[in-house]
């Protein structure tokens, strides 16, 4: 791998710098670049929380976390210590205005022009934070925000952050993160498309039959009860993951690779997805719990239990037809679904051409099998081309062989985590993968009726067992259709 470029020294500053997100994802990636030289010299990163710790004991817990949460190989003791020495604590309540004070005053302390406000915590938080960075005249022009998902949980919601975070800073210094955009295959999509001549003649609803977008997950929601059972399944990952790699395969080719050219294609995409009418949600749409059952050999209880309310109704796998009502696009279904407790761990977006026009070889066992090109974002990161061949000697049955280009192969090397790359972006100010605020509130524009009515109508998800591929009726919503879902690579 090339060496990466450093970037410039700044002031990190993770409110929510002991939760779940910044141990588990932000203090590993940020040790990462440490490590391959990225961060440079004069570079702080700032813990804020209400926790009842000073800064020894936050660069404890820290060493602590990093040693689950980072592969033991890429542990490196002086590494770890040069890291250790740029972290500092500072315990406030974020919801005081006046406590910010104590962050102002350690922001005096070094002359970095760069700071990045990460918001890792609950978005209700994201206005007052950002009002109070505004009152101590901490958003100056060289700071950037940056904001988790979800923003908001309805499109009015998304409105009030996005002008309460607006009112402070500009929308250059806005960066609202969709960490699917930073994994390595997701990016490699669009150089597929736009750097190789190969697919764009193809790219289009006379030779694409479908398309399939699936995020599944074995992992249940763990210690995140709260916070899933106020979202559920769409809000949680298909409004803005999904939704975002969708807009990757059916966006047109920007004019340039660049920030705001290819928002601009995104945007594009999310505007003509096709509003669902209710008839549409009741047909098109699939809802799913998961009960107890049985994940990779180990016995595991249900939804409810895990997040601790027995009537909890909140969708933990759904699954939408959808359509992009463009040119290139009209009449070719997008199949989306992610669920979590599945059967096994897998993302991919799978591509399926039409058939062929005549068939050549009746009567042959899988003469009939479509090309399909299957982009697996993980386990593994991988494009699959997958072609109809025949097995050798007289008689063979024809099956898919693939034409396969596996990343770590190829490049022997460790891809780096979608983190990773994206936090560097923040610090050099480059926001192509981040989502804009005119994205976030058409993805809203087209998810919102159908929580409306999934509300209205008093839909019940249907359960299935943990450990499954999702409820019967996902299976039912693509088969009546004559297609069927693409079960991952294992
Ligand atoms: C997060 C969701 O955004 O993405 C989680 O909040 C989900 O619920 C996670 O588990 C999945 O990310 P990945 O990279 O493991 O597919």
């Amino acid at each position: 791998m090339r060496t990466p470029r450093p970037v410039d020294p700044c002031d990190f500053v993770i409110f929510g710098g002991t939760g779940d997100l910044a141990v588990r994802k932000l203090l590993p990636a940020l040790y990462l670049r440490d490590r391959d030289g990225q961060l440079t010299e004069g570079t702080r990163i700032i813990g804020v929380a209400k926790a009842g710790l000073d800064e020894p004991g936050y660069r404890d817990k820290i060493q602590a976390e990093l040693a689950r949460f980072v592969p033991a190989e890429l542990l490196d003791a002086e590494i770890v210590e040069r890291f250790l020495a740029r972290l500092r604590f500072v315990s406030i309540d974020l919801t005081e205005p006046s406590d910010y004070a104590a962050v102002a005053d350690l922001l005096a302390s070094s002359t970095v022009e760069i700071r990045v406000f990460y918001l890792a915590c609950a978005p209700a938080l994201f206005g007052p934070i950002c009002a109070a960075l505004g009152a101590h005249n901490l958003a100056t022009e060289t700071s950037r925000v940056v904001l988790e998902k979800p923003i908001g949980r309805d499109l009015a919601s998304a409105r009030e952050i996005n002008d309460a975070v607006g009112s402070v800073f500009d929308e250059h210094q806005i960066f609202r993160i969709d960490h699917y955009l930073g994994k390595e295959s997701v990016q490699n999509l669009l150089v597929t498309r736009f750097a190789n001549t190969l697919l764009e003649p193809l790219w289009n609803s006379s030779r694409i039959d479908h398309v399939q977008i699936t995020a599944a997950e074995s992992l249940g929601v763990g210690s995140r009860g709260d916070y899933y059972d106020r979202s559920g399944a769409l809000r949680d990952m298909l409004q803005n993951h999904l939704l975002q790699v969708l807009c990757l395969v059916a966006m047109e080719p920007p004019t340039h690779v660049n920030r705001e050219s290819v928002r601009d294609e995104k945007r594009k995409v999310l505007q003509a997805l096709a509003p669902l009418s209710a008839d549409d949600i009741k047909r098109d749409t699939v809802t799913g719990q998961y009960g107890p059952g049985l994940v990779n050999g180990e016995v595991v209880g249900s939804y409810c239990q895990d997040c601790e309310n027995p009537d909890s109704r909140t969708e933990t796998f759904v699954a939408v037809k959808a359509e992009v009502r463009n040119w290139r696009w009209a009449g070719v279904p997008f199949y989306l679904r992610t669920g979590k407790r599945m059967s096994q761990r897998f993302s991919e977006i799978v591509v399926q051409f039409k058939p062929v026009p005549l068939p050549m070889f009746p009567g042959i066992e899988g003469a009939s099998e479509p090309n399909r090109l299957i982009i697996s974002l993980q386990p593994d990161e991988e494009i699959r081309l997958e072609m109809t061949a025949k097995e050798p000697g007289s008689g063979g049955r024809l099956r898919p062989v693939s034409l396969a280009l596996n990343y770590t192969e190829a490049f022997q090397d460790r891809s780096p985590d979608a983190y990773e790359r994206l936090l560097m972006d923040v610090v050099r100010g480059d926001p192509t993968l981040f989502m804009r605020r005119d994205e976030v509130e058409a993805a809203w524009a087209w998810a919102e009726p159908i929580l409306h009515h999934w509300h209205d109508s008093g839909r019940v998800p249907r359960t299935y067992p943990a450990g499954t591929d999702g409820p019967v009726d996902a299976a039912t919503l693509i088969e009546r259709d004559g297609r069927r879902w693409h079960e991952g690579a294992a």
